[in-house]
């Protein structure tokens, strides 16, 4: 079914609560979780973190126009940062003109790493291989709710480091998380195998912990932007030349990668996500051939129009987690209407990708303070006392005078 989202920013609260509630089959209920507060209770805070004093919120928008694997998405963002979900809608619908983004995800594997010292590193190898069947059981008898699916700990493999500290084992345990993001299980099973490991290797095991350097769950995918709806040739090879910069140049890759990870974290945080463990991964995979580099790669097709490639870890859950929780992850989760975790780090990684696209077409043409002050100046003008039908007028006078400040939206608030 088509759903009427065009001009959803200019609709009041109402209307697009009305239009997402329409789009993803929300309850009463959920709609008035929406309207209210939309957060938690203190006594839900109080049980998640020591010495909780209250609760704290954030906006809560709907970036439109997405088409992802050739499904219609309203994607829910939470963030503080003004034009993120602007630029999120306006990359999408350039994007939608020619299908949206085609994305694809590897399998669930989380990865726990189990650290072995004082052994024979090459003889506890072999000992660990040889038993590994023996290891993989053990871990799966700690959890029975993977095991009955079909999913839990798939492969064993060991690695020597050799440290200030003398040679080490690491053992490593992959393990299919399935709709999980999986570190609670993980520990769980690395804590559980670590004393057969110290049994067979002879060694002394320290740490057991997951390892947030998702490899196994990678996200990847494309879009293609038509080069006049980018703005023409000239900025398609604008775009293309900024990419080049934060491809070799560290500094300009930081800012790159910050705002792909200003959609990616935007959608993590509307669902729920472990956020810390999301930006860890990126930022170790940018650097993954020994120097820090972009995300994305940027080139143009045969006719012209840019093409976009994203490539990044994601580590995300559909169940458990602060989405069992939390009344609003759990709508926004379902708003998406994903499936599996696999789905949604599709999903995340597209936006990641169409942030980044809006970031470097505004960079490579008009920059990105003129939306930026735009905005500003709403919020100045809202500050100030305006009233939502006065709003506009001070936004224009005062973008056009260039002085966005208190003291000028009250001085024109008092000439209205
Ligand atoms: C601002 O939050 C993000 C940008 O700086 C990203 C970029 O420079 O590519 C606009």
């Amino acid at each position: 079914m088509k759903f009427d989202v065009s001009r959803f920013f200019e609709k009041d609260r109402k209307e697009r609560i009305d239009i997402v509630a329409k789009f993803a089959n929300l309850t009463e209920q959920e709609r008035q979780t929406l309207e209210g507060s939309g957060g938690i209770s203190f006594e839900q805070a109080d049980k998640m973190v020591e010495n909780a004093i209250g609760t704290f919120s954030f906006p809560l928008g709907i970036a439109t126009n997405f088409t992802i694997n050739k499904k219609e998405y309203l994607i829910p963002m939470v963030i503080e940062e003004p034009s993120v979900i602007a630029a999120a809608s306006k990359a999408a619908k350039i994007a939608k003109m020619r299908g949206g983004f085609e994305m694809q995800n590897d399998e669930s594997y989380s990865i726990g790493q189990i650290q072995v010292v004082n052994v024979d590193v090459e003889s506890a190898m072999q000992k660990i291989l040889k038993s590994s069947k023996e290891i993989l059981d053990l871990a799966n008898s700690k959890s029975n709710t993977l095991s009955k699916i079909g999913k839990g700990a798939k492969e064993i493999s060991c690695k020597e480091i050799k440290t200030d500290a003398g040679p080490m084992l690491i053992v490593e345990l992959l393990i299919d998380v399935g709709d999980a993001m999986g570190a609670n299980v993980t520990n769980t099973m690395c804590e559980g195998i670590a004393p057969l490991i110290e049994k067979i290797t002879n060694g002394k095991v320290i740490l057991r912990i997951l390892s947030n350097y998702s490899t196994r769950r990678m996200v990847r995918g494309t879009a293609t932007f038509e080069k006049e709806a980018v703005g023409g040739q000239e900025t398609v090879d604008n775009i293309i030349m900024a990419y080049q910069f934060a491809a070799y140049d560290e500094y300009r890759a930081v800012t790159h990668n910050k705002g792909i990870m200003n959609g990616i974290i935007a959608v993590a945080n509307a669902t729920g996500q472990d956020t810390r463990a999301i930006e860890a991964a990126a930022h170790a995979y940018a650097s993954k051939n020994g120097r820090y580099t972009s995300l994305t790669q940027w080139d143009k097709d045969n006719d012209g129009n840019l093409v976009g490639r994203i490539e990044i870890p994601m580590s995300v859950g559909i169940v458990g987690g602060i989405i069992n929780v939390h009344p609003t992850a759990k709508i926004c989760t379902k708003i998406l209407g994903v499936q599996s975790a696999s789905e949604l780090a599709c999903i995340i990684g597209a936006a990641g990708l169409a942030q980044n696209f809006s970031a470097l077409r505004a960079l490579a043409s008009e920059g990105i303070q003129k939306g930026h002050m735009r905005l500003h100046a709403r919020n100045i003008a809202a500050a100030a006392g305006a009233t939502n039908d006065q709003i506009d007028t001070l936004v224009k006078k005062m973008t056009s005078e260039g002085n966005i400040s208190i003291n000028r939206a009250r001085e024109i608030l008092g000439e209205l």
